[in-house]
């Protein structure tokens, strides 16, 4: 997902005021923020002190974790992480064939022995530690850097810092920029890397309702599933070992099993991805009137070629399941995007809060000087960056293939090999050899020949629509592309290089990390010589990109300042748009109206569950559960006002992709639950954020403990865990 800014002239009036941003509940704050909110918090129902929640070694911060994509939490002593279903999928899907289905069955350890190896690359990152070290990375940057010089002399700084912080062992450090480069942070998390399965629903709980539920209310899926965090005798992060012991949190969160009332105080701490809630015009116009629509066709042709060529049932599709829901999720998203914006009038009210700003600008002179041009060199780059965007999405159609993009990373690191490792390209670096061969581990159990052979002919007919000059000469040469594409020819020839590679063999992948560059250009091997012959023409495409990130990084700071004197301006707080470090954000149990004359109520029940069940996928309730509903048997997880068990329900809480997983906390941070998705009408809360439609969809608590104990027997984990009656 992607961008957002600015142009006339009115006075600040009643128009402007409406197209203020920033109502109540809105907001993904950095932990430092929250004592700035104490009324707000307070206001909202939060019953612990805000300065507590800045601590992230203490409670309740220090039992939040992130999985990297994904946010969980430590639910016991014993390094128990509580996620989404939809979060350990991949793993889920890497320990499944097509006759030992545990997407379609479940999985449950019954003892520590029986807990299985997460996907490779699967981790529990601890966040100890934020700084702020924008003095240190942009401190003393002349204004006059080239692009390129600009962007290195960051990555250097970065580097730098990260290598210090990763000077003790087990941590794994990042720099992260807020605001556009305005600043950074230095976050220091222990990387956790012996990871196991512990616990997921069956299926037809953890997705109940498939893609055509995703995105929707009223929603009645058990999106949940255990993981355990494993560090060495010692206590220390540690590659996976039979010897590893469960890793011993100084946290952890204490489970409420009554879930939550209607109006009640929730707060989630988690990791979102990604927002643009402070782009300019220019960038929302482009990205819902070209981007979203153009990709999301390249999209739905990837979609429907697995779908073709993995049908259901087999072995392929088992290997392409991850891969598949997480298309199908971008899809509809991007769907409801382009909807939302079509009915609304979001660029309209972009354009106001731009001419507000300007007229602002011009009442104050000083703050006119100060950021007048660097809005309109902004807006330039802009468009500049958007001349290329066809030819961008093209080449990243180009490199869906995962042969060739394996071969160009190998031979990539062969070259970078040859540098000292502070030098090397971020990626390769030695720190980053593990995950590296992660990655080429995971290869085979999502991978199929047929499937990837018919997508990249799909990807490559794609690219081969751009104009000559567009296209990368070397690879054309090299495939035999002429000035129009034949499909024929390039099919024998597509055929001949995966009879002849040995890509496809696990060791021989590893085998390539270890050889040298001259191994490399003397290989037969088709796509290595692939990878050697396209190397220099995309390596120059690489600096040009580098140049223009560096021009951002000068503007986009410039701007977002902006943006924040005019919030001080009008006493607004202001928060950066999410980038995958760890915020807060706070709401209350609350419906919505979708529709005139409609409204949503917060909670379904297991009765709506069960008015869902056809048997057929993916409205197929296990028989058990079906049973159980139909007998009443609540247990103590009845609700008295619902008269049954609360499944799943909506808050007010700001969230977005990357919060997945997050425990929801009540106003004591005791769990009552886990955010899994966002109703259809809030996904162009991303951009635009609006307090009547925006909701988060949660799995109660009370829902996850009676699947738990009625339906799976996990016994073992509701004993470990602490439960609140
Ligand atoms: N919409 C969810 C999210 O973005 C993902 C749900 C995955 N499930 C699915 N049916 N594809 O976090």
């Amino acid at each position: 997902m992607k961008k957002l800014l600015l142009s006339a002239a009115l006075p600040i009036t009643a128009l402007t005021i409406a197209a203020l941003p920033l109502t109540a509940d809105e907001g993904m704050w950095q932990p430092h923020q929250l004592p700035s909110l104490k009324t707000e918090l307070k206001n909202a129902g939060l019953k612990l002190n805000p300065e507590d929640l800045t601590d992230l070694t203490e409670f309740p911060m220090g039992a939040i974790v992130s999985l990297g994509g994904c946010s969980a939490a430590f639910l016991s002593p014993q390094g128990l992480v509580a996620t989404n279903h939809h979060c350990t999928y991949g793993s889920i899907q890497f320990n499944s064939t097509a006759e030992n289905n545990l997407i379609e069955k479940g999985f449950l350890a019954k003892s520590l022995q029986e807990e299985l190896k997460a996907a490779p690359g699967s981790r529990v990152y601890v966040t100890e530690q934020v700084t702020d070290v924008t003095d240190k990375v942009i401190g003393d940057l002349s204004a006059d850097l080239s692009g390129i010089d600009r962007y290195k002399a960051i990555e250097n700084s970065r580097k730098a810092l990260i290598a210090e912080c990763e000077a003790e062992d087990g941590y794994r450090c990042r720099v992260s920029a807020f605001h556009g480069g305005l600043e950074y942070f230095l976050i220091k998390q222990m990387e956790i890397k012996d990871v196991r399965l512990v616990y997921a629903p069956a299926g037809s709980i953890g997705k109940y309702g498939g893609d055509i539920d995703n995105w929707m209310w009223p929603r009645h899926t058990g999106d949940f599933s255990f993981y355990r965090a494993y560090v060495s005798k010692d206590g220390k992060p540690a590659d996976y070992s039979k010897d590893n012991v469960p890793y011993q949190p100084k946290h952890f969160l204490k489970v409420n099993a009554n879930g939550v009332e209607e109006g009640d105080f929730v707060m989630i701490a988690g990791y979102p991805g990604s927002t643009n809630r402070y782009r300019t015009s220019v960038e929302v116009k482009n990205q819902f009137e070209w981007y979203y629509p153009n990709f999301r066709k390249l999209v739905h042709s990837y979609i429907d070629i697995i779908e073709k060529n993995a049908p259901e049932g087999s072995d392929a599709r088992v290997k392409y399941a991850s891969t598949l829901a997480g298309l199908n999720n971008v899809e509809k998203n991007w769907g409801s995007m382009i909807e939302s914006y079509g009915k609304g009038d979001f660029l309209q009210r972009k354009l106001q809060l731009e001419s507000s700003l300007t007229n602002w600008l011009d009442t104050d002179k000083q703050m006119s000087k100060k950021h007048r041009s660097s809005i309109d060199a902004l807006n330039q780059l802009i468009l500049e960056d958007q001349k290329e965007q066809e030819k961008q999405m093209k080449l990243w159609a180009m490199g869906r293939d995962a042969l060739s993009s394996t071969a160009s990373n190998l031979y990539r690191l062969a070259l970078e090999k040859q540098k000292p490792d502070a030098e090397r390209e971020p990626g390769y670096q030695e720190r980053d050899m593990t995950r590296f061969k992660e990655g080429l581990k995971r290869f085979n159990r999502r991978w199929d020949e047929n499937v990837a052979k018919e997508l990249y002919k799909f990807f490559i007919a794609e690219y081969a629509t751009l104009a000559a000059e567009q296209r990368v000469k070397s690879f054309d040469t090299a495939m035999g592309i002429g000035s129009t594409f034949d499909a024929d020819k390039f099919a024998k020839k597509l055929d001949q290089m995966f009879a002849k590679t040995k890509l496809t063999d696990e060791k021989t992948r590893l085998d390539w990390m270890n050889k040298s560059v001259e191994d490399f250009k003397n290989s037969d091997d088709p796509f290595i010589q692939l990878a050697v012959a396209t190397h220099d023409e995309n390596f120059k495409r690489e600096l040009k990109d580098k140049q223009r990130s560096g021009q951002f990084q000068q503007l986009r700071p410039k701007y977002m300042a902006a943006m924040i004197d005019y919030y001080n301006f009008l006493g607004k707080p202001i928060y950066a748009d999410a980038n995958s470090t760890l915020r807060v954000t706070y709401g209350n149990v609350k419906g919505y109206s979708p529709q005139d004359g409609i409204y949503a109520t917060p909670f379904t029940s297991l009765e709506g569950l069960l008015a869902k069940h056809t048997g057929e996928d993916p409205f197929n309730s296990p028989e058990a559960q079906n049973r159980l509903i139909k007998a009443k048997k609540y247990g103590q997880y009845q609700d008295k006002n619902l008269d049954s068990v609360q499944v799943n329900y909506l808050t007010t809480v700001d969230i977005t992709g990357g919060n997945s997983g997050s425990s929801t906390l009540n106003d004591k941070a005791e769990f009552i639950g886990l955010v899994f998705d966002g109703n259809y009408e809030s996904i162009i809360g991303d951009w635009d954020y609006d307090p009547k439609l925006k909701r988060g969809i949660h799995v109660s608590s009370a829902y996850m403990l009676w699947v738990m104990e009625y339906i799976d027997n996990a016994h073992n984990l509701i004993e470990e865990m602490t439960i609140i009656r």
